[in-house]
């Protein structure tokens, strides 16, 4: 079917990543990106899509009016827009709030009274963190717990949706998905961070002891399961998205280090992130199992790999905003 589709916060990273990848997979709908285009988002994440495919509209997804217009004219809305990095919520949380509670609620309103499709992004953070040795991991049926301002934004806009799909009927799906890595990632992030300060002539920084682990996903995976919820998935129904990806910050980095040829040992501690969530991980079995879905970038180091030649070639992209992040992290000691 013919879809005209609306990307909340398609100009960052993972948002412009979904956009790249429905742009390939479904040749004939229409794509209309808003975005605020904030610190985090930027319109030459789209570079080199056809604007006859793709419309773009600067503005933020608290603007009652302009999103009522936008969902009206759409069949479909996926959600991604929202303030994502929990360094940054620990210091100024009200954007947390503003974004990701009240811009979901502007949202929700709107395909409440159109009556359209929305797809909600989330994160596997709301369900807190897990001990390194727990034999169990998040599914849909676990506890909300979330740690920091972000995570528990984030939590309060997925039980938004769900109050709105049993009260109002609304024809929404979420997922929430572990810790992605890919091309156009800003710098504020663990990956993209550790391989610019390489790349730059420093040593990457890690917060505490490294122990934490995170649950990796390629950027691609988790669009191609995006893709498949909205077009196969429950309404109702909430879907993790993990790729069986866990690794602690230690041996991310000593990766890194190695694949860029350095000292595998040439990083550097520093304070670690309070409230810091020990590990996330992701029993993905029912997406798998109920749709059919599969992830395809399994190797890590293949991932990281090319990913790192992506920062390499695109030293333009980055570094306008690099010398800010870092000086915003000197504040924090981290
Ligand atoms: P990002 O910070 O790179 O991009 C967010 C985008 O939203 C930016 O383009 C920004 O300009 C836009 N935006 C922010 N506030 C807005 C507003 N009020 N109105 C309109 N646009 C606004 O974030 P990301 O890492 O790409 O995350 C995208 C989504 O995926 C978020 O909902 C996040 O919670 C979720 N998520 C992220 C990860 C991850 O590993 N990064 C994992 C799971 C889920
Ligand atoms: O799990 C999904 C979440 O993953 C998403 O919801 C968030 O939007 C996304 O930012 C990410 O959150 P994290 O806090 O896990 O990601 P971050 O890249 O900030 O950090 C990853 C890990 O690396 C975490 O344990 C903190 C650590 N870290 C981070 C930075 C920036 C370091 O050790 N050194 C660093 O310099």
């Amino acid at each position: 079917m013919r879809m005209k589709i609306l990307v909340t916060g398609g100009a960052g990273f993972i948002g412009s990543n979904f956009v790249r990848h429905i742009y390939r997979e479904r040749p004939d709908w229409h794509i209309t990106v808003i975005d605020a285009l904030t610190y985090a988002g930027s319109e030459h994440n789209l570079d080199g899509l056809d604007k006859e495919r793709l419309a773009f509209v600067k503005g933020n997804i608290c603007d009652e009016e302009l999103i009522d217009q936008l969902v009206g004219e759409n069949d479909a809305v996926v959600h991604f827009a929202a303030e994502s990095h929990n360094d940054n919520s620990l210091h100024t949380p009200w954007p947390f709030v503003e974004t990701n509670v009240v811009g979901t609620f502007r949202i929700l309103e709107a395909v409440r009274k159109h009556q359209k499709r929305l797809h909600h992004i989330s994160t596997d953070e709301v369900y807190g963190d897990l001990e390194l040795d727990d034999p169990n991991k998040f599914s849909e049926t676990t506890s909300y717990n979330p740690s920091s301002p972000y995570s528990s934004t984030k939590a309060g806009s997925d039980m938004l949706v769900r109050a709105w799909v049993r009260s109002f009927g609304v024809q929404a799906t979420i997922s929430n998905c572990s810790n992605n890595y890919g091309p156009y990632q800003h710098v504020e992030k663990f990956i993209p961070r550790q391989v610019t300060e390489v790349l730059e002539g420093r040593r990457p920084k890690l917060y505490g002891s490294g122990e934490n682990v995170r649950d990796w996903i390629h950027t691609e995976d988790h669009s191609s399961a995006v893709l498949a919820i909205l077009e196969k998935g429950t309404i109702g129904e909430t879907y993790m998205i993990g790729a069986n990806g866990e690794k602690n910050n230690k041996e991310v980095v000593e990766l890194i280090l190695e694949i860029m040829g350095k000292d595998k040992t040439d990083y550097e501690h520093v304070n670690d992130r309070p409230g810091h969530d020990l590990r996330y991980a992701i029993d993905a079995t029912k997406i798998r199992n109920e749709l059919g879905w599969l992830p395809k970038y399994t190797d890590f180091k293949t991932g990281l790999t090319d990913t790192i030649t992506w920062y390499r070639d695109n030293e333009a992209w980055w570094k306008p905003q690099k010398a800010e992040t870092e000086a915003k992290y000197k504040e924090l000691g981290r």
